[in-house]
C-alpha cells in the first residue's frame, strides 16, 4: 500500500467556521498562498453556496494556486453543486467535495430522508460532479455514528459513480482511536471497489482525540488526512495539521509514512493565521505554541544546552523556528543564566555569576519571567562593566 499521506487542509473552510475566525477574500488568498508554500496537497478553499463572498474567494484561490488542488465544498443539492463546479473552473487542479449525512440521527431529525433517498442523492451528486471534473470527493457526514453496513453500501455506490476519495468524518468528535481505526479497517476490507478510491479522515477534537484518531485511521488504511493550521475548526476544532505532520515526521521509526509538507513553513503558517484572525495560539499548543520549545527548569536547561536531544524530540529549526527558548525564571540554574548572559554579551567569572544569580533569583521570585531587559538592567547596576570573553567561566 502507498505510504504517501495526502494532506487536505480545510483551514479556509472548516477552520473558518470556528467562531471569531472569519476572514475576508484578501486574507484567505494570502493564507492560501502560504498553504501552497507549506506543501499541502489539497486546499479546501470554501463553501461557495454559503455566500457570494465565499464563491468569489474560491474562484480567486482557484485562479492563483497552481501546485495544490483547490476543493469546493457542496451539499448534494444541484444548486450547491453548480455553484461549486463554477467556483473551481479556473483551478489548475479542481476538486469537488460533496457531502450528505449518513447517521440515523441526522437522517431522522435533520434531513428527514430514508437511507435509500440519501444514497440516491449521494450517487447523483457524484455523477454530476464527475461529469465536470475527475477529482471528486464524497463525505458521509457523521460517519463515525453511522451504521457501518450502510457506509459500505453508500461508499461502494459513490465509488461506482466516480468518487476518487471517500471521506469518513468523525463530525462530532465522538470516536475513540481504536473504534475509529476498526471502522476504517472494516471499510477498507469490505468495500469491494476500494482500490479505485482513497480513504480520507476528517476528525473533530471534541474529546481532544482528533490527531490520535487520524493517525489510527492511517494505520488502518486511510491515506488522506483532513486538518487545519493551529487545529481551528467547528467547536473544539479539527485535527491540527502541524501535530499530524510532525507526529509522522518525528516517529518515522514507528510509522513509515510520508507527506509533501515542507515542515520549515509550519511556524510561519501558524503565525500568519494568528495574525490574520487576531486570535493568538495557546502558549502550550504542541509544535507552534510559544512554549513548545521553551525551557525554564534548570535541569532541563542544562540538558538542552549540552545536547538538545535530552529534552527535545524534534528541533525548533525543523518547524521553522530559529532556536529553542531558554527562559530565565525561578527554576533556572547558573549554567543557563551564564549562557543567557553570554548571548547578551556578558562573559562572567564564577564569582560574578554567583552574585548575579542571587540578584536574578530574587527578581524571579517577584515576577514570573526574567526578561533580557531585566538582565541588562541588573548588569548595568553592578560594577561589571566590560563585555569580555576572556573572563568567561560558564561557556563550557
Ligand atoms: O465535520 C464534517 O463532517 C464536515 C464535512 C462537511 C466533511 O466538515
Ligand atoms: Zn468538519
Amino acid at each position: 500500500m502507498d505510504s504517501h499521506i495526502t494532506i487536505f487542509d480545510t483551514t479556509l473552510r472548516d477552520g473558518e467556521q470556528s467562531p471569531g475566525y472569519s476572514m475576508n477574500k484578501q486574507e484567505k488568498v494570502q493564507l492560501a498562498l502560504q498553504l501552497e508554500k507549506l506543501g499541502v496537497d489539497v486546499i479546501e478553499a470554501g463553501f461557495p453556496i454559503a455566500s457570494d463572498g465565499d464563491y468569489e474567494t474560491v474562484r480567486e484561490i482557484g485562479k492563483i494556486v497552481k501546485k495544490s488542488s483547490v476543493a469546493a465544498l457542496c451539499r448534494t443539492r444541484y444548486v450547491d453543486l453548480e455553484r461549486a463546479v463554477s467556483a473551481v473552473e479556473l483551478a489548475a487542479k479542481p476538486r469537488i467535495h460533496t457531502f450528505i449525512a449518513t447517521s440515523d440521527i441526522h437522517l431522522k431529525y435533520k434531513l428527514q430522508k430514508s437511507r435509500e433517498e440519501v444514497l440516491e442523492s449521494a450517487v447523483k451528486a457524484v455523477e454530476f460532479a464527475k461529469s465536470y471534473y475527475d477529482d471528486v470527493e464524497f463525505s458521509a457526514e457523521d460517519a463515525s455514528r453511522s451504521d457501518p453496513e450502510y457506509l459500505i453500501e453508500i461508499f461502494t455506490a459513490v465509488i461506482e459513480a466516480g468518487a476518487t476519495t471517500i471521506n469518513v468524518p468523525d463530525t462530532v468528535g465522538y470516536a475513540l482511536p481504536w473504534e475509529y481505526g476498526e471502522l476504517i479497517k472494516t471499510l477498507n476490507e469490505n468495500i469491494p471497489n476500494i482500490d479505485q478510491a482513497t480513504i480520507s479522515v476528517h476528525c473533530h477534537n471534541d474529546l481532544g482525540l482528533a490527531v490520535a484518531n487520524s493517525l489510527m485511521a492511517v494505520r488502518n488504511g486511510a491515506r488522506q488526512i483532513e486538518c487545519t493550521v493551529n487545529g481551528i475548526g467547528e467547536r473544539a476544532g479539527n485535527a491540527s495539521l502541524e501535530e499530524v505532520v510532525m507526529a509522522i515526521e518525528t516517529r518515522k521509526n514507528n510509522m513509515a509514512y510520508t507527506t509533501g509538507i515542507n515542515t520549515k513553513e509550519i511556524f510561519s503558517s501558524s503565525q500568519l493565521l494568528a495574525q490574520i484572525t487576531g486570535k493568538g495560539v495557546q502558549p502550550n499548543k504542541a509544535i507552534v505554541g510559544e512554549n513548545a520549545f521553551a525551557h525554564e527548569a534548570g535541569i532541563h536547561q542544562h540538558g538542552v544546552l549540552k545536547n538538545p536531544l535530552t529534552y527535545e524530540i524534534m528541533t525548533p529549526e525543523s518547524v521553522g523556528l530559529t532556536c529553542n527558548r531558554i527562559v530565565i525564571g525561578k527554576h533556572s540554574g547558573r549554567f543557563a543564566l551564564g549562557k543567557k548572559l553570554e548571548e547578551l554579551g556578558y562573559f562572567l567569572n564564577k564569582e560574578d555569576l554567583n552574585q548575579i544569580y542571587n540578584e536574578v533569583t530574587k527578581l524571579a521570585d517577584k515576577q514570573k519571567v526574567v526578561e533580557d531587559k531585566d538582565l541588562i538592567s541588573i548588569m548595568a547596576n553592578t560594577n561589571y562593566s566590560k563585555k569580555n570573553p576572556d573572563n568567561s567561566f560558564v561557556a563550557g
